[in-house]
């Protein structure tokens, strides 16, 4: 489904990624793992088409297509959604409008997500409808953003650290949503700090390291059996 290729990436001060090769194949879960500064945000943003940081050499295919220097409106047409690290809705907005103004059919005209659905999936959602967003709280703001990423119908979901800053109950609803998404066919890209989390949700997970590369890939129960890797490459 999404295919990375060797792919550079850069901010004007800084060459962050410098060869990333990865591969999400259809309804699996993808967990990115590795320590803060490692350029997880940057890979995201990268593969989002959102700039910076630029895309300076390799190549990212989607559904067979290459993707790589289209403007993020068509990346996000062709069926990737984002839900971006620190959330970014809308805090002026409420919930419903927030939800709306990312509304749109997947490419295909399919609309599988509406309204009720993303209610009935977030019946937290729709007890705050009226609320502003910046109103919310962070757990609730973090459905909203992954509800909003779901009103466009993506084929793909990109998380970026989830569950960043969440208390652990909240943590636990998180969880259980995304263990409900696994079944909805989608393909998931997880970006996460928390181990436990990528663990429980990822068919696979890759780590990037301070090469700018993926220094380590495997399941999640030879991951959890090494600790020589997590020690070096996650610092757990
Ligand atoms: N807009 C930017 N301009 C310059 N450097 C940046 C920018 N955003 C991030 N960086 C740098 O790129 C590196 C990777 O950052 P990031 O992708 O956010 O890491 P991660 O998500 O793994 O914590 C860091 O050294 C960070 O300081
Ligand atoms: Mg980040």
């Amino acid at each position: 489904m999404l295919a990375i290729k060797d792919v550079h990436s850069r901010y004007d001060t800084a060459a962050i990624l410098r060869g990333v090769d990865l591969v999400v194949n259809a309804g699996e879960v993808v967990g990115l793992l590795g320590r803060n500064g490692m350029g997880k945000t940057t890979l995201v943003r990268t593969i989002a088409g959102l700039s910076p940081p630029a895309l300076a050499r390799g190549d990212i295919t989607f559904l067979d297509e290459s993707i790589a220097g289209l403007p993020s409106y068509e990346i996000g047409k062709r069926g990737i959604g984002l839900v971006p690290q620190g959330r970014h809705i809308f805090g002026s907005l409420s919930v419903e409008e927030n939800l709306t103004v990312a509304a749109r059919a997947a490419a295909n005209g399919d609309t599988g997500w509406t309204l009720e659905r993303v209610y009935d999936f977030f019946p937290r959602l729709a007890e705050r409808i009226n609320s502003r967003g910046k109103n919310l709280s962070g757990g609730e703001q973090q459905m909203l953003a992954i509800g909003r990423a779901l009103m466009t119908n993506p084929k793909l979901l990109l998380m970026d650290e989830p569950s960043e800053g969440l208390a652990p109950i909240l943590l636990r609803v998180i969880r259980e949503q995304l263990e409900m998404l696994k079944g909805a066919d989608l393909s998931i890209f997880l970006v996460e700090q928390n181990l436990g989390l990528a663990l429980q949700l990822c068919d696979r997970i890759s780590i990037l390291g301070e090469t700018g590369t993926i220094v380590w890939q495997g399941t999640p129960s030879d991951l959890d059996a090494d600790d020589a890797v997590k020690r070096v490459h996650l610092g757990v």
